[in-house]
């Protein structure tokens, strides 16, 4: 059990902030760490006889974040200047992932990626991997051995692909069998179904992704939409037929419960009804819609339909892992085209889009990204006094909200000052020693 500040959500998303509050972990009916009591101090430490409780003052638990959309094989691409989407995937995104084809070379940058992740408290992620199998068997392996909660994909791109990157049709889908059969349930490890977008597809890809997703119903789909304005006029010239650019997926069985499409900028109340309905979800990426100049989420669009979002850092077309520096992102993206009054995004909501907001649209409510009994054990130590100005900026926060802000504008990896992964605390580095799958 921790003694210090909690950070934790209810049902409709609003923060409770237990100012002295007590974090229990045990184990549940299989032995899975969960939490078994979040709350008060002063309510809570007469349950918990014989106990440890270590203390921890000046700190604040938080639920760990989840990360709805980051690429793997991305890593050295952040921060290549190019013209937009299109031309940035062509100059640097499909020669840096060619090289995971490389079964050394993925499990090396396997336990970086996971490094970076937990580096900055990001305990979730949805990823794409590489075209490449090798690329979804080295990075399933690391999240394995570190107990991590991840899902991830080989990308489908059979087509308008280089060579290096692109897949042949039929192989592909007997691959992404392979590996649901292979990774999928495997532990904390889940599966994504993942199309990279409908111009890299051919329509018997999408076919095959389709059917897949309709066999596999507890596996995961993701893909791209909406993103860039040439992107758009591209996928709409291909797939003529459809009614949108997201028709494309739906025309072809993609949008479905536990679909989660990243950036759904470029949108209009159809497309997100067509996403609420289905039970789809959206990954916004503002980090990287602003990098790539690709445009701004419509949050009062969202929001008024009930299309479900959260928040994610699109590595390497986001240029930071940190939960951080994506919330800030957001924050200045929910003022673009605001037409309410007030603030556009609260920080504690910013805060609910990466954890319990994030879960929610992942269908991992209950799961992770919140403090509450029954929750796996994935959380944070932070520290708010972390940086010199940090600590005179918080030092005179009155509220949770100024609290929360001050994180969100200053913070970095400096603030997670512990990660515990499924009731343990890690290391600074990974068990050495065992095969890479
Ligand atoms: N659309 C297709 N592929 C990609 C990708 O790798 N990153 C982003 N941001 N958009 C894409
Ligand atoms: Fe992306």
């Amino acid at each position: 059990a921790y003694r210090a500040a909690l950070l934790r959500f209810d049902d409709q998303g609003t923060p409770i902030h237990d100012e002295d509050g007590l974090l229990v972990i045990g184990p549940g009916a299989d032995g899975t760490p969960l939490i078994r009591a979040a709350g008060s101090y002063a309510a809570l430490c007469g349950n918990f006889p014989g106990v440890a409780v270590e203390h921890l003052p000046g700190r604040l638990l938080a639920p760990g974040f989840l990360d709805l959309h980051v690429h793997f094989p991305q890593l050295d691409v952040i921060g290549s200047p190019a013209e937009g989407l299109l031309p940035w995937l062509e100059q640097y995104t499909f020669p840096h992932e060619s090289r995971f084809s490389e079964e050394l070379h993925a499990g090396e940058m396997a336990e970086v990626f996971l490094d970076e992740l937990l580096r900055h408290g990001v305990t979730t992620a949805l990823c794409f991997a590489s075209s490449h199998v090798p690329s979804v068997d080295a990075l399933m392996a690391a999240a394995r051995r570190r107990r991590l909660r991840l899902i991830a994909g080989k990308v489908l791109q059979d087509r308008h692909s280089p060579d290096g990157v692109r897949d042949d049709t039929e192989q592909s889908l007997v691959d992404t069998e392979a590996l649901i059969g292979r990774w999928h349930g495997q532990g904390r490890l889940g599966y994504a179904i993942t199309p990279r977008f409908a111009p890299s597809c051919s329509e018997a890809q999408l076919r095959g992704a389709g059917e897949l997703a309709a066999r596999h119903a507890g596996v995961w789909v993701q893909s791209h939409v909406a993103e860039n304005r040439d992107e758009i006029l591209w996928a709409r010239e291909l797939f003529p037929a459809a009614r949108s650019y997201l028709a494309i997926y739906d025309d072809f069985g993609l949008l479905r419960e536990r679909a989660v499409y990243a950036h759904c900028i470029h949108f209009d109340d159809e497309d997100r009804a067509l996403m609420r309905d289905r039970g789809a979800a959206a990954a916004v990426c503002p980090t990287s819609n602003l990098f790539l100049g690709s445009g701004f989420f419509d949050y009062e669009g969202a929001d008024r339909i009930g299309m479900p979002y959260g928040l994610a850092s699109d590595v390497g077309g986001g240029t930071s892992f940190s939960p951080f520096h994506t919330m800030l992102a957001a924050y200045y993206v929910g003022r673009e085209g605001q037409t309410k009054p007030g603030l556009s995004l609260p920080p504690a909501q910013l805060w609910w889009q990466h954890t319990a907001g994030a879960a929610r649209a992942l269908g991992l409510e209950g799961v992770v990204g919140n403090l509450r009994p029954g929750c796996e054990a994935d959380f944070l130590v932070l520290d708010p006094s972390a940086t010199p100005l940090l600590a005179r900026r918080t030092a005179h926060a009155r509220t949770l909200d100024e609290l929360l802000f001050a994180m969100i504008v200053l913070g970095d990896d400096r603030v997670v000052e512990r990660v515990c992964v499924s009731g343990a605390f890690l290391q600074s580095s990974p068990p050495a020693g065992e095969p890479t799958r």
